[in-house]
C-alpha cells in the first residue's frame, strides 16, 4: 500500500531501492551466483519454470494406495465409508468383510505382489510419456515408501514390504523419463491433523511432525523432478508453511534447478501461486492462459485409483483422450493421464490399451507435440476440431475429422510462393490452393483407411506460413 506522507522522496527512495535490487540481480546472474528466493509468493512466483516441463507435454499419473484394495467405488473410499457414512458404503463393507474390519486391515492386503517396475517402465515409455507422476501419499496418509514419520502405516512396514516411490523412480529414470511424486499435504484422519483442525489451525502439531519431515524426506531421498502437489483446501498456506519449504526448495535442495511444481500449497492458492497451474482437476481453458498449466484427467472418468466396479462406459475412449491431448497443448498446456493399478501392482489391459494409443498416435504425430508453441490462432473458427500448434518455423493444424470432401479448409495460415504442406506419415508434399475469403485449401491424400498413419487426428504440417 502507498504511504501518503513523505510523497515524492518515499517514492523517490522506494525507486532508488528497486534499482539497487535490480543491479544487485543483474550483478549476482553475472557473476554466476544464483539469486535466492525468500518465503513469500512475490518472490517464488518470480521464479521461471525449468525448460522440460513445457516441452514433455504429456505423462502419465499413478494413483496407488492403499484405496487399491476395497478397490470400489474410488481413491476416496475411507472418506465415503467412514467421514461421510455414505449407506451404499456401509452396506459393502457389511456384505463383503467382517464386522469390526478397519481401514488399516486393509493394508497387508496392498500386496503389490506382481509390481514389476520395469514393466509399468515400459508400458509409459511406449505411451509417450516424458514424465510420471506417482501418489507418494493420498489422504488416507499410508506411505509408498518407508517414511519414519508414518510409523506402520508405510509400504516397507505393512503390505509390499518395499519402497515403491524408489523402485519406480530407477525404472522411470533408467528411460529417461522424468519423475514427479503426488503428495497429499492433509490427511483426513491423522490424530494430529485432526487437533490442528479442532484448534482452527492455530496449531501446526501435524505439520511440523508429519508433512514438512516427509516432504524434505522426499526431496533429499528421490530428488524429484516435479512435486505434485494436494490436499491443501482447508487451511492456508500459512498453516501449511508452503512458502518456506518451497524457498528452500528453489534456493538449497539438491533439485534446485529443475523441479517443478504445481499451484496446490494451500487455499486460493491454486490457480495464482506456486509453479505451474492446475487449478481444478481436469481444468480445461478455452482460450490461451497466460501462464503454464497442465490438465490432469483419468482414463476411468469416475475414479483415480483403480476401482473393481469400473464398466465401460466410464472410460475415456482413444478418440477422447487424444482430442484432449491435442486440445491442451494447442493451448499451452501439459496433459497428465492417470491410471489406476491394482493391489497387486498390475495394471489392468484397458488401461494399458489406452495408453499405448497414445503413445502409437504420438510416434506419428510427436514433431507438432513436444517440444511445440501455441501458435497465434489455438484453433480454427467455427469448429473445435482443427488445432494449431507451432515449431520453430512451421506450423502443425491437427484435424480430428476428415473432412468429407477431402479437402482440409484452413482460414488463418497466410501462404506464400515457398509455402509447402504435408502429413507426417505421409511421404511427399500435398496440393494446396488458397482461395479468396476462404483460405487456404489443401487436398488430402486420396488413400484407404489402412494406409492412413493413424485413424483420427491426423497432422498437416506447413513451412513458410504466416
Ligand atoms: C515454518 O517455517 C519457519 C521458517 O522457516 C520455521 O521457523 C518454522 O519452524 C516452520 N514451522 C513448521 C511447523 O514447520
Ligand atoms: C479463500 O477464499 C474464500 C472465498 O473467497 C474466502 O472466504 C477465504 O477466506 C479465503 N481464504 C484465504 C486463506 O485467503
Ligand atoms: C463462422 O460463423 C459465423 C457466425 O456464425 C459466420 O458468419 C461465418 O461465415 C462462419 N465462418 C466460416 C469460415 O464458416
Amino acid at each position: 500500500m502507498w504511504q501518503r506522507e513523505g510523497g515524492r522522496r518515499a517514492v523517490g527512495a522506494r525507486l532508488v531501492r528497486l534499482l539497487l535490487a535490480l543491479a544487485a540481480v543483474a550483478t549476482e546472474s553475472a557473476a554466476g551466483i544464483p539469486r535466492r528466493y525468500t518465503p513469500d509468493w512475490p518472490s517464488l512466483d518470480s521464479r521461471p519454470l525449468p525448460g522440460w516441463f513445457d516441452e514433455a507435454k504429456f505423462g502419465v499419473f499413478v494413483h496407488w494406495g492403499v484405496f487399491s484394495v476395497p478397490a470400489w467405488g474410488s481413491e476416496w473410499f475411507w472418506w465415503h465409508w467412514q467421514g461421510e457414512r455414505l449407506p451404499q458404503y456401509q452396506r459393502f463393507m457389511r456384505d463383503n468383510y467382517p464386522p469390526g474390519f478397519s481401514y488399516a486391515d486393509f493394508g497387508p492386503q496392498f500386496t503389490a505382489r506382481f509390481f514389476d517396475p520395469d514393466r509399468w517402465a515400459d508400458l509409459f515409455l511406449a505411451a509417450g510419456a516424458k514424465y510420471v507422476v506417482l501418489t507418494t501419499k493420498h489422504h488416507e496418509g499410508f506411505t509408498n515408501w518407508p517414511s519414519p514419520v508414518s510409523w506402520n502405516w508405510n509400504s516397507k512396514d505393512v503390505g509390499p514390504h518395499r519402497d515403491l516411490v524408489g523402485e519406480l523412480g530407477a525404472a522411470v529414470r533408467k528411460r529417461n523419463i522424468r519423475y514427479g511424486l503426488y503428495h497429499s499435504l492433509l490427511e483426513w484422519f491423522h490424530p494430529l491433523y485432526l487437533l490442528d483442525k479442532k484448534n482452527g489451525f492455530k496449531t501446526q502439531h501435524f505439520v511440523s511432525a508429519k508433512t514438512m519431515p516427509e516432504l524434505y524426506d522426499l526431496v533429499n531421498s528421490y530428488k524429484p523432478d516435479l512435486i505434485w502437489s494436494d490436499g491443501e483446501w482447508e487451511c492456508p498456506d500459512t498453516y501449511w508453511n508452503s512458502t518456506s519449504f518451497l524457498s528452500w526448495l528453489y534456493n538449497d535442495s539438491p533439485v534446485k534447478d529443475e523441479v517443478v511444481v504445481n499451484d496446490r500449497w494451500g487455499q486460493n492458492c491454486s490457480c495464482h501461486h506456486g509453479g505451474y497451474y492446475n487449478c481444478q482437476d481436469k481444468y480445461s481453458p478455452h482460450s490461451l492462459p497466460d501462464h503454464k498449466w497442465e490438465m490432469c484427467t483419468s482414463v476411468d472418468r469416475m475414479s483415480w485409483g483403480y476401482r473393481r466396479d469400473m464398466t465401460m462406459s466410464a472410460i475415456a475412449s482413444e478418440f477422447e483422450i487424444i482430442s484432449e491431448l491435442v486440445q491442451t497443448v494447442s493451448l499451452g498446456g501439459n496433459y497428465l493421464l492417470n491410471i489406476g493399478p491394482t493391489k497387486d501392482g498390475l495394471i489392468v489391459p484397458i488401461f494399458q490399451e489406452r495408453l499405448l494409443a497414445v503413445g502409437s498416435w504420438l510416434q506419428v504425430n510427436g514433431e507438432a507435440i513436444y517440444a511445440s508453441r501455441p501458435w497465434r490462432e489455438q484453433y480454427e473458427k467455427n469448429t473445435t476440431s482443427v488445432w494449431y500448434t507451432s515449431k520453430e518455423s512451421a506450423v502443425y493444424a491437427i484435424f480430428l475429422h476428415w473432412p468429407d470432401n477431402g479437402v482440409l479448409v484452413l482460414t488463418y495460415p497466410i501462404t506464400s510462393s515457398t509455402t509447402k504442406v504435408t502429413m507426417l506419415g505421409i511421404e511427399g508434399e500435398l496440393k494446396w490452393t488458397t482461395e479468396y475469403s476462404v483460405g487456404l485449401l489443401i487436398s488430402l491424400p486420396q488413400l484407404p483407411p489402412s494406409a492412413l498413419p493413424v485413424k483420427f487426428a491426423w497432422t498437416v504440417k506447413l513451412t513458410d506460413v504466416k
